[in-house]
């Protein structure tokens, strides 16, 4: 099979999220890296394409430049990968639209929901696949999760709690990751719940199958100074009148990246932990508790195709984000793959971050979540 050529914005020296796209992408050989512009500064755009290994002729200084030059290309790129700071996911995937080039973004799908609705119509306006790499929805055991959940494991969802706790930012914002996401003219209105408040949200409506209809918030901003939120808790309701309790903080000192999952139905409950991501628990009415582990039979078809290791070889991120590009891979080779989060996921999670915001800013109570 001839890989896909894939182009990258943003990603460049220093960067986090960049090479782990590039490393998931290619991590099948369906895809290969083999342009970008790596930073709005040229020649840090072209030290990224050196560090990647690409023909230096495929740094580019802007957007603009590399969109024309691999559009005319034999062998240009056939997608764009979207890995640059929250402002920029807008005119970037609008940009390479435009050019014909099919998208994949990083989360948020933009700033500002507004933006978000103008990026919708260009993708329903161009027709060309457009996805967004919530990660978390691309490991075996949360695939695992959401197949059990739908195939009535659990009966009845009553109830959701999802946290997500981080320390880096408990103290000031130091450092190139931490600068632009206190910064409201690069993260947008969200701080943390705009970077992992949202993965939270994505996770619980991907596991549970349910849509989120209201909500009641209250983010602070707990570091002196700070002009969006570090500390944000969220209840929940569900489209079915399940109750949903959703945690995400960046001042919870010794906390790494402790996203946690629970889901209680009337059957039983399920529990999955992203720093220990291939085990899910399943606990059953009558005391049973079950130990689903990846790589064994007990997985069902979707998570057993997202294992490349036998059970007790630790996957994890990497290959979570791999199990994205290759769902990609096979849209973009005409397939279906109807778990990558799209434009409709992107909407919703826009939709949460503005209505968490503003009705923790007007203390407004229980607000309605609609797209
Ligand atoms: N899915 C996940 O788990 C996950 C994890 C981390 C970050 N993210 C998302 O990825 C995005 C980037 O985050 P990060 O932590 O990698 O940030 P970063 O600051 O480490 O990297 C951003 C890169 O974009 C480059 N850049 C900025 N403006 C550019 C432009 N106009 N043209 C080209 N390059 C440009 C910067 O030079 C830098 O190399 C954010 O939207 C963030 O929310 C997602």
């Amino acid at each position: 099979m001839k890989r896909l050529r894939m182009a990258m914005v943003g990603g460049g020296p220093g960067a986090f999220i960049g090479p782990v796209h590039r490393i998931a992408a290619e991590l099948d050989r369906e895809i290969e890296l083999v342009a970008g512009v790596f930073s709005a500064d040229p020649a840090r755009s072209r030290a990224g394409g050196l560090a990647y290994g690409l023909n230096p002729a495929r740094a580019y200084g802007s957007l603009a430049e590399m969109l024309a030059a691999e559009r005319a290309r034999p062998d240009g790129a056939q997608f764009v990968a979207v890995v640059t700071p929250n402002h920029d996911h807008l005119p970037s995937a609008r940009a390479a639209l435009a050019a014909g080039f099919p998208v994949i973004s990083d989360k948020p799908m933009t700033a500002a929901l507004a933006e978000a609705r103008e990026l919708a119509q260009a993708v329903q306006a161009t027709g060309l696949p457009f996805a967004l790499t919530y990660t978390y929805s691309g490991y075996p055991l949360v695939r695992e999760a959401r197949a059990r959940i739908a195939a009535g494991a659990l009966g009845t969802v009553r109830k959701v709690v999802v946290e997500y706790p981080q320390g880096w930012l408990a103290g000031p914002a130091q450092g190139k990751q931490a600068e632009w996401r206190v910064d409201p003219a690069r993260a947008g209105a969200g701080g943390c719940i705009g970077d992992i408040g949202v993965h939270a949200f994505q996770l619980a409506e991907f596991v549970t199958g349910l849509r989120v209809i209201e909500l009641l918030a209250d983010l602070g901003a707990v570091v002196p100074g700070r002009q969006l939120d570090d500390d944000c808790s969220v209840l929940l309701r569900f489209e079915n009148g399940a109750r949903g309790v959703l945690l995400a903080s960046q001042i919870e000192v010794g906390e790494l990246n402790g996203l946690r999952i629970r889901v209680y139905g009337e059957k039983g409950g399920l529990v999955w932990k992203q720093e220990e991501p291939n085990t899910l628990m399943l606990h059953h009415l009558d005391g049973r508790s079950e130990v689903i582990r990846a790589g064994t039979s007990l997985l069902g078809p979707d998570a057993a195709r997202r294992t490349r290791t036998p059970g007790g070889h630790p996957e994890g991120y990497l290959e979570a984000f791999a199990n994205l590009y290759r769902d990609f891979a096979e849209v973009l080779r005409g397939g279906e793959a109807p778990l990558l989060p799209g434009v409709a996921e992107g909407l919703r999670s826009m939709a949460f971050i503005d209505t968490a915001v503003r009705a923790s800013a007007t203390r407004a109570g229980w607000t309605q979540l609609t797209v």
